[in-house]
C-alpha cells in the first residue's frame, strides 16, 4: 500500500479512536502501522523537506499512537516517533570510547596546497598502483557543526555520541534521539518506492548536527522574545543543544543532520568507495548533504572548492570548506594515516573572514523601536574580497566588556549577508592616545532624552515621533519577512519619510505615481514597480502585518500566535493584558508592549487606516508560517543552463523566496528543471522522468508569481 492511501486508513481508524475498548493485539497492530506512517511522513519533513499531509494530520496520528502507547506501555518501542521527545534530565554525560577513532583533519587553505595533498597521495599510491595512478576523489561539502557518531543495532539507532577528544566522546543518546532528520530506525523506508537496503546487523554512521541558518534566526528570536541569551552563532547553537543534560530542551531545538560517512559495519555490507556510501546512506534514510560529486581528475577538484568559495553563502547552512577524499577504501587504507588525520583526506579551507583595522569612531543609530545601537566607522579593509567601512558594536555593554576604544585597533568579521562585526581590539597595537567611549545621553535623530530600562541591554529614544524611528519602521515594513515589498529598501525609506510623502505606514498606500516621478532617478518604470510591489502586501497574511508594524517584541513567532489567536487585527486591538498573557507563549513582557502598543490612538487610528486602504486585516484561510506560504511551496527544482534575464543566484533567490526549494541534481524528489540556454546532463535526466516538469524562465517567473507555469 503506498503511503497516501496507509495515510487515509489510519486517519479513518483513529478518528473516534477509543483506547480503552481496543485489545491487545489490535492495539500492538494499530500501533506498528502508525509507527511506520508516522515515521515515514517525519521523514518526508525533516529529511526531504517535501511533506505531503498538513501539520495537523501528522499530528493527529502522532497523538493517536502517543495515547495507544499510555494504555499499554509495553507496546512502546525505542524507535517509536513518540520516543523523540527526550526523557529526564542526566546528572552528567557518560563517557563514550569510539570503537575506532574519529580522525580529523588536514588543511588546505589554497588550491596549490590541495594540488600538494593529491601528489603526495599519488605517490602514496604507486607502489601498489603504478606512477600513473590517477585516484577518483569525492568531494563533500564541510558542515560547519559538530561531528557526532550514531550507532545502530539490527537497524535500531542505540547510541549517539559527540567527537570528544577522538577517542572518547560523550554519550548523549537521549538528547540525539530526539533530532528529527536522524532516523530511530534503519532502513526508513518511507513506503513510497524508494529501493531500500538492509541495514548491517551493526553499523555506526559519522556525519555532522548543525542548526539551519534560517532555524537559527528563529531560535536566537524565541531565546530574546522568553529574555534567554541568544547564540553568537549556529554552531555554537547547535553545540549548546547537544550539550543539553536535559533532553526535552535538545527536543525542542531544531537540530539538523548530515551524514558523511561509515564507522565500523558488521553483519552486513557497506560499500567501498565513498561516493557509493553516500549513496547507500541516502537509501537508508540518513540525510547526506546532495553537493557532494566524484572527480577524475585534481583539477575538477579545484573548480569545485573555488565554485564552492564564491557560493559559500548560498546553502541554508554554514559551511567552512569542501572535504576531498580518495574515493576509493582500498586506497584509503594503502594511504593510512598520520597522528590524528588521514592521509587520504583533505580539507581545502575558505578564506578568512576576519581583518583588523583602525577603528575611526563610534556613531549611534536609532532602531525602529527607538533602540540606540552604537556602530563602528572603521578605516576601509578588506574582508573576503568584500570592503567594510562599517561594523556593529552591538550595545553599550558590548563595547564596554570587550574595552573597545576610538583609535583602536580591532578585529572585524564579516560573515555573508550578516552585518560585519568588531570582534574585540588588538589590544597590543595600543599606543596610549586610544580614547574610551560613552553613549550619548540625546537622541542624535530627534534630541530627546535616552532611557536605558532595567533588563535591557539598549538604550532607547522614548519619543514617539522621533524621525529616523520612523524611516526604520518604514524600512522595516517593506522588507523580506515583513510585508515583502520589493524597492522598498533603506534608502527609498529615507527618501519617502525626508520628501514627506509617506508620514505613516499607511500612507503608502496612497503614494501617487506623479509624486513619485519628482523623486530623483525614479523613472516611470520604477513608480510602476513600487505602486504594484505596494499593491501587492495588500495580501499579504495578517501575521506578517502584525511583525510589520514593528511593535517590540513581537518577532515572526509571536505574531504568529497571536494571529492564530485573534484571527483580525480588530479583535487582537481590544484584547487586555491579561487575555494576552493567557495565551501559550506569550509572556507578561510581551503581553504588555502589545496591550501598550494598541492603546496608543495613533496606532489605533493607523489600523483604521491600514484596513481602509484594504490592506488584509483577517487571518488567511491558511496562515502558513512565513517561509511555507509562498506559490512554490514545497517544490524542488534544479536549475540548468544559463537563464536569459536572471543569473543562477537570483533564480534560486526567487525560488526560495517563493517558498521552493532549489538542489543541485535531478532526483525522485525534483518537480522542476529549469532550463536555460546550453542546458547541461540534468535536462537529459529531466526528460526521463515522467514527474519533472521543465520550465524556462518565463514559465518559472509565472509559477513563482501565480503558483501556475
Ligand atoms: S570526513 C577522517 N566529511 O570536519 C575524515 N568531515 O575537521 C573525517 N566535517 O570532525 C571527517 N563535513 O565533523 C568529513 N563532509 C565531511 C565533513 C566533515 C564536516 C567535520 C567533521 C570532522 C571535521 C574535521
Amino acid at each position: 500500500m503506498n503511503l497516501t492511501d496507509a495515510t487515509d486508513q489510519l486517519l479513518e481508524r483513529t478518528g473516534d479512536l477509543d483506547v480503552d475498548a481496543l485489545d491487545k493485539e489490535d492495539a500492538a497492530d494499530l500501533a506498528e502501522e502508525l509507527r511506520t506512517v508516522v515515521a515515514a511522513h517525519a521523514r518526508r519533513y525533516y529529511v526531504r523537506d517535501a511533506p505531503v499531509i498538513a501539520d495537523a494530520e501528522y499530528d493527529r496520528l502522532f497523538r493517536a499512537l502517543e495515547r495507544i502507547e499510555r494504555q499499554f506501555p509495553d507496546l512502546t518501542t525505542p524507535d517509536s516517533p513518540t520516543q523523540r521527545v527526550g526523557g529526564d534530565p542526566l546528572d552528567e554525560f557518560e563517557k563514550w570510547r569510539h570503537p575506532e577513532p574519529l580522525l580529523s583533519l588536514d588543511n588546505a587553505f589554497d588550491a596549490d596546497e590541495l594540488v600538494a595533498w593529491h601528489e603526495r597521495c599519488r605517490r602514496g599510491l604507486a607502489g601498489r598502483y603504478g606512477d600513473d595512478v590517477q585516484p577518483d576523489l569525492a568531494a563533500e561539502l564541510k558542515i560547519d557543526g559538530v561531528a557526532v557518531a550514531l550507532t545502530y543495532e539490527e537497524g535500531v539507532l542505540s547510541t549517539v555520541a559527540t567527537r570528544g577528544n577522538g577517542t572518547v566522546g560523550e554519550n548523549i543518546t537521549p538528547g540525539g534521539r530526539t533530532i528529527r532528520p536522524i532516523p530511530l530506525r534503519l532502513p526508513a523506508r518511507s513506503r513510497d518506492g524508494d529501493d531500500t537496503p538492509d541495514a548491517p546487523d551493526r553499523l555506526e554512521v559519522r556525519g555532522e548536527v548543525f542548526i539551519r541558518k534560517s532555524d537559527f534566526e528563529v531560535l536566537n528570536e524565541r531565546l530574546r522574545e522568553s529574555s534567554e541569551k541568544p547564540f553568537a552563532n549556529p554552531r555554537n547553537a547547535a553545540a549548546g543543544s547537544l550539550r543539553q543534560l536535559d533532553p526535552s530542551i535538545t527536543a525542542e531545538r531544531p537540530l539538523s543532520f548530515f551524514a558523511y560517512g561509515v564507522g565500523p559495519v558488521s553483519g552486513g555490507d557497506a560499500p567501498d568507495e565513498q561516493h557509493a556510501v553516500m549513496e547507500w546512506l541516502r537509501r537508508l534514510g540518513l540525510p547526506v548533504n546532495e553537493h557532494s560529486e566524484r572527480f577524475e581528475s585534481i583539477d575538477e577538484a579545484v573548480s569545485f572548492c573555488k565554485a564552492w568559495t564564491e557560493r559559500r553563502d548560498e546553502p541554508d547552512y554554514e559551511i567552512d570548506g569542501v572535504v576531498v577524499k580518495i574515493d576509493d577504501f582500498e586506497q584509503q587504507r594503502e594511504l593510512g594515516a598520520v597522528a590524528n588525520a588521514p592521509r587520504w583526506a583533505v580539507s581545502f579551507k575558505f578564506p578568512a573572514r576576519t581583518a583588523t583595522t583602525v577603528l575611526q569612531d563610534i556613531e549611534v543609530n536609532v532602531g525602529r523601536t527607538g533602540a540606540i545601537k552604537p556602530e563602528a566607522v572603521l578605516e576601509p579593509v578588506e574582508i573576503g574580497g568584500v570592503t567594510v567601512s562599517q561594523a556593529t558594536l552591538h550595545n553599550e555593554d558590548y563595547v564596554r566588556e570587550r574595552d573597545i576604544r576610538i583609535g583602536d585597533r580591532v578585529r572585524v568579521k564579516r560573515a555573508g549577508d550578516v552585518i560585519p562585526q568588531v570582534v574585540g581590539p588588538v589590544e597590543d597595537a595600543r599606543t596610549g592616545d586610544e580614547a574610551p567611549w560613552t553613549m550619548p545621553e540625546r537622541c542624535p535623530a530627534c534630541n530627546s532624552e535616552l532611557k536605558r530600562l532595567p533588563d535591557e541591554a539598549d538604550w532607547f529614544c522614548m519619543a514617539n515621533d522621533c524621525p529616523a524611528q520612523f524611516i526604520r519602521l518604514l524600512e522595516h515594513y517593506g522588507s523580506r519577512s515583513a510585508m515583502d515589498i520589493e524597492g522598498l529598501g533603506e534608502k527609498l525609506a529615507v527618501v519617502l519619510a525626508e520628501e514627506n510623502l509617506v508620514r505613516k505606514l499607511s500612507d503608502l498606500y496612497h503614494l501617487d505615481k506623479d509624486d513619485l516621478l519628482e523623486l530623483d532617478r525614479f523613472a516611470e518604470k520604477r513608480a510602476d514597480n513600487l505602486l504594484a510591489a505596494i499593491d501587492a502586501s495588500r495580501e499579504r497574511p495578517l501575521s506578517r502585518l502584525l511583525f510589520a508594524l514593528g511593535i517590540r517584541h513581537v518577532g515572526r513567532t509571536v505574531a504568529e500566535d497571536l494571529v492564530e489567536h485573534y484571527e483580525t487585527l480588530e479583535n487582537l486591538q481590544d484584547a487586555s493584558e491579561d487575555e494576552l498573557e493567557a495565551i501559550e507563549g506569550i509572556g507578561p513582557v510581551i503581553a504588555e508592549s502589545v496591550a501598550d502598543w494598541f492603546a496608543v490612538e495613533d496606532n489605533r487610528e493607523l489600523v483604521r487606516a491600514l484596513r481602509e486602504a484594504s490592506v488584509n486585516t483577517r487571518r488567511l484561510k491558511r496562515e502558513a508560517p512565513f517561509s511555507e506560504n509562498g506559490p512554490a511551496a514545497g517544490q524542488t527544482f534544479v536549475l540548468t543552463g544559463a537563464l536569459p534575464t536572471w543569473t543562477r543566484a537570483e533564480a534560486t533567490e526567487r525560488i526560495e523566496r517563493a517558498g521552493g526549494n532549489v538542489t543541485s541534481s535531478v532526483s525522485g524528489n525534483t518537480d522542476y528543471v529549469v532550463a536555460g540556454e546550453n542546458p547541461g546532463s540534468k535536462y537529459d535526466e529531466a526528460q526521463e522522468r515522467d514527474h519533472v516538469d521543465i520550465l524556462d524562465e518565463e514559465r518559472l517567473r509565472a509559477l513563482i508569481e501565480n503558483g501556475v507555469a
